[in-house]
Order: C-alpha cells, then sequence, then structure tokens
C-alpha cells in the first residue's frame, strides 16, 4: 500500500474509533486543519512538477473528499447516539404529584351580582341591559325627574361633552334608564332584573364614583303593592340565607315611584360588630315602590291599564353586609391579597329553595 494509502486508511479508522463530538474534531483538525496531514500534501503541491501535479492533485482531493464525507457522517451517527441515550434515559414519572394550580377567585361583586340573577331568574324574572352613557331623557325626564327638579342636585351627575335629544350625555347615575329602555320596547306582562354599572360624583368609606346596582321592574294589569312586599322579602330572606329575617317597609320618595318604600332588614349592633337577622335595630338596603303613573305614560304604557313596581339594590351595600366587607373602596383597588381572602371558588351560588349548597 503506498503512503496515500496508508493515510486514508488511518484517518478513517481514527474517524470510526472517535467516539465524541470532541474526539472527531481533533481527527479533523489533525487532517484537514492548518497543519493537518491533508492540508500538509496540498500545500506540498506547489513544489511538485507540473506532471506530478496533474497526476497527484485529483487523488489529493479525491482523498480530502472521502475524509470530510466520513467525518459527516461520524458526526451524524454521534449526535444521533446522544440523541438516543438522551431520550432512553429522561423519562416521565408519572408518580410524581401534581403541581398546584394558581386558582383565580371570583370578585364579591360577581358573585352577589350571580346570587341576585339566580335568585330573581327563579321567580321568572329575565335580565335587561342598558349603556352606562345615558340621554337625559332616560336617566331622569322618563323618570318623572325633569329639568331643575332637586333629585338631580341629589344625584351627583356625570356630566359628558355632546348631547342627544336636546339634552345632556351622563354617566348614569342608576340602573332606572333600563326600566326606561325596557318598556319602550316590549309591552307588558314584564318581569326583568337589570344589573349593571352606575356613576356618581362622590368618594369616601362607603361611596365610590363607580358602584352597582341591580333594578328590577314588574308590570301588569294587576300589579299590586303585596307583589313588591313579597317579591322583595323572598328575594332578601333566600340573599341573606335567613328564613325569618326581619323586613321593614318605611314610606320614602322617589320621583318615578308612588307610593315609594325604603326597605331595611333587622340586625343587631353589638360592641362595634353587626349581625344581620335579628336584634332590635334595623339596616336600610334598597328603594323601591309602585312605578309612578307618570313614567308608564312617558314610556308607552297606558297607565289606566296597566301597574307595577320597581325596586333598585345597591350591590356593593348588599354584598359587604352579607360577607363582613368594612370598606367600599377596597372593591376596586384590584389588590390580589384582598381578592384571595374576600372571593369565591367557581360555583357557589344559592337558590331560593337550597340557601348555599356548600
Ligand atoms: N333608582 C333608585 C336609586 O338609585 C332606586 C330605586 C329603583 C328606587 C327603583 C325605586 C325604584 O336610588
Amino acid at each position: 500500500m503506498d503512503d496515500l494509502g496508508q493515510l486514508e486508511q488511518d484517518l478513517l479508522q481514527a474517524i470510526a474509533d472517535a467516539d465524541t463530538a470532541a474526539a472527531l474534531d481533533a481527527v479533523r483538525v489533525a487532517a484537514l486543519g492548518k497543519k493537518g496531514s491533508i492540508s500538509a500534501l496540498m500545500k506540498g503541491m506547489g513544489a511538485l512538477s507540473p506532471e506530478e501535479r496533474k497526476e497527484k492533485g485529483p487523488l489529493f482531493n479525491q482523498l480530502k473528499n472521502r475524509v470530510e464525507s466520513a467525518i459527516e457522517s461520524r458526526k451524524t451517527a454521534l449526535e444521533t447516539a446522544e440523541l438516543d441515550a438522551k431520550l432512553a434515559g429522561e423519562r416521565v414519572d408519572v408518580t410524581l404529584p401534581a403541581r398546584p394550580q394558581s386558582e383565580g377567585r371570583i370578585h364579591p361583586i360577581s358573585q352577589t351580582m350571580d346570587e341576585a340573577l339566580a335568585i330573581f331568574g327563579e321567580m321568572g324574572f329575565t335580565v335587561a341591559e342598558g349603556p352606562d352613557i345615558e340621554d337625559d331623557f332616560h336617566n331622569f325626564t322618563a323618570l318623572n325627574i325633569p329639568p331643575e327638579h332637586p333629585a338631580r342636585q341629589m344625584h351627583d351627575t356625570f356630566y359628558l361633552p355632546g348631547e342627544r335629544d336636546g339634552g345632556p350625555l351622563v354617566l348614569r347615575t342608576h340602573t332606572s334608564p333600563v326600566q326606561v329602555r325596557t318598556m319602550q320596547v316590549q309591552k307588558p306582562p314584564l318581569r326583568i332584573i337589570a344589573p349593571g354599572r352606575t356613576y356618581r360624583s362622590d368618594s369616601d368609606m362607603t361611596h365610590t364614583p363607580m358602584f352597582h346596582q341591580v333594578e328590577g321592574l314588574v308590570v301588569d294589569k294587576s300589579t299590586h303593592m303585596g307583589h313588591l312586599k313579597g317579591c322583595i322579602t323572598e328575594f332578601c330572606r333566600a340573599y341573606f340565607e335567613i328564613a325569618d329575617l326581619p323586613l321593614r317597609f318605611r314610606p320614602s320618595f322617589f320621583p318615578f315611584t308612588e307610593p315609594s318604600a325604603e326597605v331595611d332588614i333587622g340586625c343587631s349592633r353589638k360592641d362595634g360588630g353587626l349581625k344581620i337577622g335579628s336584634g332590635g335595630d334595623w339596616l336600610e338596603i334598597l328603594g323601591c315602590g309602585m312605578v309612578h303613573p307618570k313614567v308608564l305614560d312617558s314610556c308607552g304604557i297606558d297607565s289606566h291599564v296597566y301597574q307595577g313596581f320597581a325596586f333598585g339594590v345597591g350591590v356593593e351595600r348588599i354584598a359587604m353586609l352579607k360577607y363582613g366587607i368594612p370598606d367600599l373602596r377596597t372593591f376596586f383597588e384590584a389588590d390580589l391579597r384582598w381578592l384571595h381572602h374576600y372571593g369565591f371558588a367557581a360555583l357557589d351560588i344559592p337558590s331560593l329553595v337550597g340557601g348555599l349548597s356548600r
């Protein structure tokens, strides 16, 4: 065997023997690197005669190509072996305990809304909605609050630029405009509740500029105050989960209801603590009344044929009372620790019949 043949055999053997990427690279450098054996042959060509160069040149090149491709295929083989070894070593351990999932919580407002919707849903109410940006007509005028009426001052209204139908645009100060919108497009009998955001320019421990209400409206030919009392009583007892919760209907005033009432629930206040359900004290929780005939007429419903009742409940207020949350502002601070403490797991909705099914 000539020198060239011997060199090739040695190199191919070294390539085959290389069992790591590093060893293979060392062989590559020894053959094809700057000072490698094949590189030396190539460099030596300059010193050969033209005839010898013609004869040896192709031989050197073929040798170089064969060595290069042997290195390449050995490299692929080593990589495949390495991957196989890794796959064989890495097994999924199905006996490991699952990592704890961080679970979200339901905000007390959503929870309270869901509870109210579930209770009224069982009484046959359907949900109606309206826009947060209202016009003067729906928020005030149609509700028997004409311009210059003192009740407008009581509402601490946020006015917006622009106007509609000759009146200003406002952020709705209550959910009562949804009553108007419903009566404008639906014919009685009506039985709706309208949950949603409301806005008043006010901020302290018990007021925030944005808060939530659930409005209720029932209109039919013979709807009377007894129905109102029964409906509200049933709702309060189901919501607070106290079957004999004492209730008091106290005469009050709203421009859009006549007669109007505020509803108080029985409670006791001892040592700074508040307990709902019994004791000689009372706590106001909602406003209600028989829909004023003028409101029915403004909405295209004949007040000589139909009558109805309406009520409006503050969602945060009844949430604070039921769940013992002392400061209203904390509802909207988006503090995850607060939410973790006061929030709810999913599917914790009480019903009229069962109460909370925990
Ligand atoms: N809209 C009234 C308020 O925000 C509540 C209410 C609604 C009263 C419906 C009577 C009837 O204070």
